[in-house]
């Protein structure tokens, strides 16, 4: 990838492969990154604002703040009435301002599948950057959220489950990483990424492979959300979920009494999911007092140790 888009400019400080790029304009580090996603969830004011959460993601998962947004929106124009944008528009902008991020544009396009995301420009400190290649042998790994919102959405969608059972899935969707971010950064953490539509194995190979370390990973400490396992078991399966597998699955060494269910569990695809970081462990204090202080989760779910791009996985 590094040779097909290898730019002559120098002031690319991180190129294709991670969460967000970041070029330096004179003094300045900007943080650039897009995601679209498909409706998850049926209230046009909720997708709006989870999928603004969603969008600012990937520049506080480089250590950045989010600055501006421009909205790209793709829609039927004789399905939906203007009051449904707006409503989905109005619930996005709520959740910009809570992160700080103008909406300042965005473009509309004729499409017969729905689709909202941003284009998120901000800014970093040049000591403070996360990236995916930052990770260290004997840190500690840490998750911000709970597992499961790509295969819990599905099973609503697919009627196995109440949509009034999403509330706590809904509620994490929307929280944003930037306490998590910030708490990382101040506590010395140099690699994070955000646990997306690669699932937590794929995000985590990510770390392994551009850090050059081995990540253990302690299934038993790795929270998951209420009835994952259960509903993977049961059948439902997302195609995204087999395809991470397959992908990670040579440079990932499960326990032998791990079934199909445990191991597609690990790569559900998340939906503003929450950060993955690699952290020293003398920064643990730090981090954890800043996150009781805005009552944000946190699970410590492994370690970084010497290797080369592998992941185990333990009971
Ligand atoms: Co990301
Ligand atoms: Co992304």
């Amino acid at each position: 990838m590094a040779d097909l888009y290898s730019c002559k400019n120098h002031g690319v400080v991180v190129g294709p492969g991670d969460d967000a790029g970041i070029f330096r304009y004179k003094n300045t580090f900007m943080v650039e990154t897009v995601d679209v996603i498909t409706p998850i969830v049926d209230d046009p004011y909720t997708f709006g604002a989870i999928c603004a959460a969603n969008s600012v993601s990937d520049v506080y998962a480089m250590g950045g703040t989010p600055l501006t947004a421009l909205a790209i929106l793709g829609f039927a124009t004789c399905d939906f009435s203007p009051a449904v944008i707006k409503r989905l528009l109005s619930g996005a902008v709520d959740k910009l301002r809570e992160a700080g991020t103008c909406l300042i544009g965005g473009h509309s396009i004729e499409d017969n599948e729905f689709k909202l995301g941003f284009a998120v420009s901000g800014t970093v400190d040049e000591g403070k950057i996360l990236k995916t290649g930052g990770a260290k042998a004997g840190e500690i790994l840490i998750l911000t959220k709970k597992i499961g919102t790509g295969i819990l959405t599905s099973a609503v969608k697919l009627g196995k489950m109440k949509e009034s059972a999403l509330k706590p899935v809904i509620a994490s969707m929307l929280m944003l990483n930037k306490t998590a971010s910030k708490a990382a950064v101040s506590a010395g953490a140099k690699a994070a990424t955000d646990v997306t539509g690669f699932g937590l194995l794929g995000h985590a190979f990510n770390i392994a492979k551009s850090s050059k370390v081995n990540l253990v990973i302690r299934n038993s400490d790795v929270p998951f959300m209420s009835n994952v396992k259960e509903f993977i078991a049961s059948g439902i399966v997302q195609k995204g979920a087999k395809k991470s597998l397959e992908f990670v699955s040579k440079n990932v060494s499960f326990p032998p009494t791990f079934e199909d269910a445990d191991k597609l569990a690990f790569v559900d695809p998340q939906t503003s999911g929450g950060l993955l970081i690699s952290l020293p462990e003398k920064g643990l204090k730090k981090f954890d007092l800043m996150m009781k202080k805005e009552k944000a989760p946190y699970w410590i779910i492994g370690e970084v140790v010497k290797g080369r791009g592998r992941i185990i996985v333990e009971r």
